[in-house]
């Protein structure tokens, strides 16, 4: 059987884009040891899902059966973009820091696919939540212009607490610092990314 890895890119730049352009070399490198892969690329960066309004917001909160066709059809896009992600069983997230956090095209997509009854579940009688999205493995590439400390980067512990909020436990991290940085310290940071993606694509 295939296994299937989805690759969500969400840089808005489509050339020179660090983050896609490492998440390429990554999956090229990682298909080599696993030649049955389904590789789905999500290039939300281009297309941006669209955010949830007032409508969309009612119908998720609506019981699947109790929706009309309206809703249904409104919150179709965005269970499109869950069954694609329940359907992986590798994420790559290819993430660039922006504003010490997530593109806002990829909070868009979070908007989409976390959701009660889909990607978690809610317990009515303990009120209890868990996640849906078991089983997966995750990476997340994410370049910058600096290097974030801990107190300025909400990039990669958000990224870590949303899957895991979904369910999704394990998630590997490379970081692509200083990429605003004069040319030789923004090459040794890309070179570092590059080997230690090499390496890891070995053993994913
Ligand atoms: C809108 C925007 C906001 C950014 N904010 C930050 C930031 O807060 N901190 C940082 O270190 N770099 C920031 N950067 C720099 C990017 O993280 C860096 O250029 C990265 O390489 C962009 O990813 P890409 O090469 O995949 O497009 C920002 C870039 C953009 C376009």
């Amino acid at each position: 059987m295939k296994v299937k890895l989805l690759e969500v890119r969400t840089s808005v730049r489509q050339q020179n884009s660090i983050s896609s352009q490492l998440s390429s070399l990554f999956v090229d490198a990682w298909r080599l040891h696993h030649p049955n892969v389904q590789h789905i690329v999500r290039d939300v960066g281009a297309n941006c899902p669209a955010m949830p309004d007032d409508f969309w917001v009612k119908a998720n909160y609506t019981l699947p059966d109790e929706r009309t066709q309206e809703m249904i059809n409104c919150l179709a896009p965005s269970d499109a973009l869950i069954d694609e992600f329940l359907g992986a069983d590798y994420i790559v997230l290819a993430v660039p820091m922006y504003n010490l956090s997530v593109p806002a095209n990829f909070k868009a997509y979070i908007d989409n696919i976390v959701r009660v009854g889909r990607t978690f579940a809610f317990n009515r009688e303990t009120f209890t939540l868990s996640g849906l999205a078991t089983g997966k493995k995750s990476l997340l590439i994410t370049p910058s212009a600096a290097t974030p400390s801990p107190e300025t980067d909400f990039c990669e512990p958000y990224v870590r607490a949303v899957l895991r909020f979904i369910g999704v436990e394990e998630m590997e991290c490379v970081k692509v610092p200083n990429q605003f940085m004069p040319s030789d310290i923004r090459s040794l940071s890309i070179e570092g990314a590059e080997a230690k993606l090499l390496e890891l694509a070995k053993t994913w």
